[in-house]
């Protein structure tokens, strides 16, 4: 292992009815409060309302932004700075997904600076602090609820970066698995292929002695294998949304890679996709991240594909090579996603060869090689895309 610091601030507030929380949580931080939610699925289901009751109870003076865009605009994060500002704002409230979990971490660093949010995004800029913010996961998927990341997209400039800070981690996340089951079943199972890719990110490293994050990274892909076919057939069954809401936020709060660094080629490219094609990040991942392990496996790191492949897609190591072994492992990913209808192509979402060079380019825009597992350049982006289209 590498030494390593871990702090996570957030609190978990976790369960069945949780939203009673927010009265006492909320008051800590002021009466002008800003909510932030997308395109209105809050209020379908009902969120929506219920939050704004527990708000009431603290008087609390409640402003609003709504639209907030799957793949978070820069100029959504532009118009939420600017009611800050303007409107005094104390506390920030995000009800959705990652995308508006991340919209509101641009925002919160946002208020605070004079500098434009993409600068930061960027990192031309420094945060130099945040506005309180905290959350209400309606979306089993990024794990933003509990870490500091956050990923933005310019739509002028066709870039999606992720960047974060010590002041982006959310004070409290709600997470009631009870309002994860009005996710349609897309949705829901671009939420597990992320999970799992997190999870995959973690592991795939080149540092020595890590057993017991290894075995804690076998034991959520397990889980979340074991798991999410129940879940697909049976959307509004609570113990199956509990687990897999659990399993996300665990995939991405950086428990799993305590004393070692990742490698995040695979969403580094699945965010090259979604800055000019604007998919879901779930969906492009399932497409990439098999294609990544084909294109990085070598005779040197070979060793923990087969880890992956024997302990936890069951392959049968008995009269086979190791790299036969390893093939058989990603093999066994894809026809798992394949089983539970996730996309295996760039072709389900009409993207072709004209968009390769386009989209490889994006790949180094911040800096010309990527990956920590193995070290990629705008030629392996191509490679990865022309495999995967
Ligand atoms: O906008 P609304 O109407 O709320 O609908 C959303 C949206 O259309 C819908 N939805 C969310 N909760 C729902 C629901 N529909 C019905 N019932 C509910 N309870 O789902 C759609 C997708 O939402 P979104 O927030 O975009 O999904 P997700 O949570 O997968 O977030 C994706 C974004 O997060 C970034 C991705 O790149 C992408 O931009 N990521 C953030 C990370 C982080 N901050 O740590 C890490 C990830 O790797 C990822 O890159
Ligand atoms: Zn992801």
């Amino acid at each position: 292992m590498d030494n390593f610091t871990y702090h996570n601030p957030t609190k978990l507030i976790f369960g069945k009815g949780q939203l009673e929380a927010i009265p006492n949580e909320v008051k800590n931080y002021g009466k002008k409060v800003l909510i932030v939610y997308g395109g209105g699925s809050i209020k379908r289901n009902g969120i929506y309302d219920n939050v704004l009751a527990k708000l009431a109870e603290i008087d609390a003076e409640v402003y609003e932004l709504s639209g907030v865009e799957p793949n978070p605009r820069i100029s959504t994060v532009r118009k939420g700075v600017e009611i800050c500002k303007q409107e005094g704002i104390e506390f920030i409230l995000a009800i959705g997904g990652g995308s508006t979990i991340d919209c509101t971490k641009a925002i919160a660093v946002g208020a605070k600076t004079n500098v434009d949010m993409w600068d930061v995004v960027t990192k031309k800029a420094q945060p130099e602090g945040a506005l309180p913010f905290g959350t209400v996961l309606t979306l089993a998927a990024t794990g933003s609820e509990m870490n500091a990341g956050s990923v933005i997209t310019n739509w002028e400039t066709n870039e999606k970066h992720g960047w974060g800070s010590p002041f982006s981690y959310p004070k409290f996340s709600i997470l009631d698995p009870t309002h994860t089951f009005s996710v349609p079943k897309d949705q829901t199972i671009y939420g597990i292929v992320d999970m799992m890719s997190h999870v995959f990110e973690h592991y795939f490293h080149q540092t020595t002695n890590t057993p017991i994050q290894d075995r804690f990274c076998e034991s959520l892909l397990l889980t979340i294998m074991e798991t999410a076919p129940k879940l697909l057939s049976d959307l509004e069954n609570y113990e199956y949304r509990e687990t897999i809401m659990l399993s996300g936020t665990l995939a991405l709060n950086n428990m799993l890679n305590m004393g070692y660094r990742g490698d995040w080629a695979s969403h580094n490219l699945e965010h090259a996709v979604s800055a000019v094609h604007d998919i879901p990040h779930g969906g492009g991942l399932a497409i990439i991240f098999p294609n990544w392990m084909k294109h990085v496996l070598d005779d040197q790191n070979v060793g923990r594909f087969k880890q992956l492949a024997t302990r936890v897609f069951g392959v049968d190591p008995d009269g086979k090579s190791d790299h036969e072994i390893a093939i058989e492992g990603i093999d066994a990913l894809r026809s798992f996603w394949n089983k539970i209808g996730a996309p295996s192509r760039l072709a389900d979402y009409d993207i072709d060869e004209s968009s390769v060079e386009f989209m490889a380019d994006k790949t180094v825009v911040a800096r010309p090689e990527y990956g920590n597992f193995k070290t990629l350049s705008k030629q392996d982006s191509i490679e990865i895309f022309k495999a995967s289209l």
